[in-house]
């Protein structure tokens, strides 16, 4: 799997999204290796914190439009519900430096993240309602604890998208760096923590964590639109549409 690139160093595991052809969009295949990498890291002593990454100047894409066509995920055993649950239940410190396009998942994995750097040219976007999709990640209940139900509401209803500097004032990024700097800088901040207690980081981040409701329980209500949503016809509009380079019709 050249795709998506894991690398393991000073207590630090970097998974690195690998397909700057197609923007780093997600495949299945893709979807599962960071399944796989997470899991596994669940119980890797040698690992402290987890770092994501995008190379190419993209974060990632979303998901790949044709795999949603021609493979849609068919229930919680997918490999994209296996990576957003262990993406939501990760125990370790997760950091993410995104620099470039963050669509859909691109953006809702950050809120599942514990640190979040952008780039100075980030595009950060939700457009899960212009595909006629809903959202996921248990987005629809996080991102309005985050930022607000207004702004939530702007950003999952309209699904335009937004930059670093909103991203940041919204709280969904920590900071800006300059896009060259943004690895570099979220790099320095996982060895800070890779060398910190392990089970008072990871005991820090379960208190953390329980402040935020029911989030395995959102993510499977989500699931279920999600799913019927990806066999209506106008998904299957909105998605050939953006293949066709052509505005969707809605009729
Ligand atoms: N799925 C499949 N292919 C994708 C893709 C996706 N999510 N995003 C980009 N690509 C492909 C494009 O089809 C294009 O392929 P081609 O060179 O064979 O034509 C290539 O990646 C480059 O994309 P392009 O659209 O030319 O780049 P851009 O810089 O003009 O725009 C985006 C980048 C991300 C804004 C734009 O590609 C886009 O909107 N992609 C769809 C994002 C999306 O809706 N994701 C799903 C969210 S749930």
């Amino acid at each position: 799997m050249t795709e998506i690139l894991t690398a393991k160093a000073d207590g630090i595991l970097t998974i690195t999204i690998n397909r700057p052809d197609k923007k780093n969009a997600l495949t299945s295949a893709m979807y599962a290796a960071m399944a796989d990498a997470l899991e596994a890291a669940e119980t890797d002593d040698a690992v402290r914190v987890i770092v994501f990454a995008g190379n190419g100047g993209a974060f990632t894409a979303g998901n790949d439009l044709q795999d949603f066509l021609n493979n849609p995920p068919q229930g919680d055993g997918s490999p994209v519900f296996r990576f957003l649950r262990a993406i939501s239940s990760a125990s370790k410190p997760l950091v993410a430096a995104v620099t470039g396009v963050a669509v859909g998942v691109g953006t809702t994995m950050l809120l599942h993240c514990d640190l979040v750097y952008v780039g100075t040219d980030a595009r950060l976007s939700l457009p899960f309602v212009n595909l006629a999709l809903v959202p996921e990640a248990a987005s629809s209940l996080l991102l309005p604890a985050m930022v607000g139900y207004h702004r939530a509401a702007e950003l999952l209803l309209l699904g335009e998208p937004f930059n670093a500097e909103t991203a940041k004032e919204y709280g969904i990024a920590n900071a800006i760096f300059p896009d060259a700097r943004v690895l570099p800088e979220a790099m320095q901040v996982a060895a800070k923590l890779a060398a910190k207690p392990p089970t008072a980081v990871r005991l820090t981040k379960q208190l953390l964590r329980q402040t935020r409701g029911d989030v395995a329980g959102q993510m499977a209500a989500e699931g279920v639109h999600f799913r019927s949503q990806l066999k209506s016809a106008e998904a299957r509009e909105a998605m050939t549409a953006f293949f066709e380079k052509r505005p969707p019709k809605f009729g």
